[in-house]
């Protein structure tokens, strides 16, 4: 099943409730939200207690995709505040492997992401441990930038290591996806589509989020 996953980055802060609500009534059933330090990226969001709060007005699952650099300290706190799924960056953190077990036992999906200039080759050993994996299609740190077309080569190879042993994560992606591209997107092996600018910067949020996932779902039934 394909997954749209609005992401409040490209949202009005003050107004977060009001940006989320009419997606959840148009059916969207995950949320992504970019938690950014100043460290590992070049800018700042938001933290736990923005997740606690929009923990408090919606059911969707809350997808927290961490760039941050001491993803092992923060990550409890996120999970604590009612972050169902924690992304980590492959690039952040030193014990992957631990890191990944760590969410887990939290009680949270753990997913790992790759940046544009790291290969899939690095996610070869825990492919089998992470509930998920993140290509990111543009560098980390900003909305509203162009999708770099190499993610979709490493969005298939991805889906060729997942056929060859018999996994089944979901492959997200996140960065520049459009109605332009989703197509595209989904045809590669993505089930997961992060959209920020394409669904919060147009005249109504909520057709451009059914318009794309009308579009993904198409694709993916195309490639079925
Ligand atoms: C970028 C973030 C993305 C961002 C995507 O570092 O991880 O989630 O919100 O925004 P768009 O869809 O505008 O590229
Ligand atoms: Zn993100």
């Amino acid at each position: 099943m394909v997954e749209i996953l609005p992401s409040i980055l490209a949202a009005d802060f003050a107004r977060l409730a009001d940006e989320i609500a009419p997606l959840e009534a148009a059916g969207c059933r995950m949320l992504h939200v970019d938690v950014m330090d100043g460290h590992f990226v070049p800018n700042f969001t938001l933290g736990p207690p923005v997740v606690a709060s929009l923990r408090k007005v919606t059911h969707m699952t809350l997808d927290v995709h961490l760039m941050i650099a001491d993803p092992d300290r923060y990550a409890p706190i996120f999970i604590e505040a009612g972050a169902d799924q924690i992304i980590v960056h492959q690039e952040a953190c030193v014990h992957l492997d631990r890191t990944l077990r760590m969410i887990q036992s939290e009680g949270a999906r753990a997913g790992v992401a790759i940046n544009p200039a790291t290969p899939v080759v690095m996610l070869d050993e825990i492919l089998d441990v992470a509930d998920y994996v993140l290509v990111m299609s543009v560098n980390p740190g900003f909305g509203g930038q162009k999708f770099i077309p190499n993610s979709l080569h490493k969005v298939r190879q991805l889906a060729a290591r997942k056929k060859e042993r018999g996994l089944h994560l979901p492959i997200e992606i996140d960065g520049g996806v459009d109605a332009e591209n989703v197509s595209e997107v989904v045809d590669a092996g993505v089930q997961w589509v992060v959209a920020g600018s394409s669904i919060f910067h147009t005249v109504n949020s909520r057709t451009a989020f059914e318009e794309m996932r009308a579009l993904a779902q198409n694709a993916s039934a195309i490639k079925v």
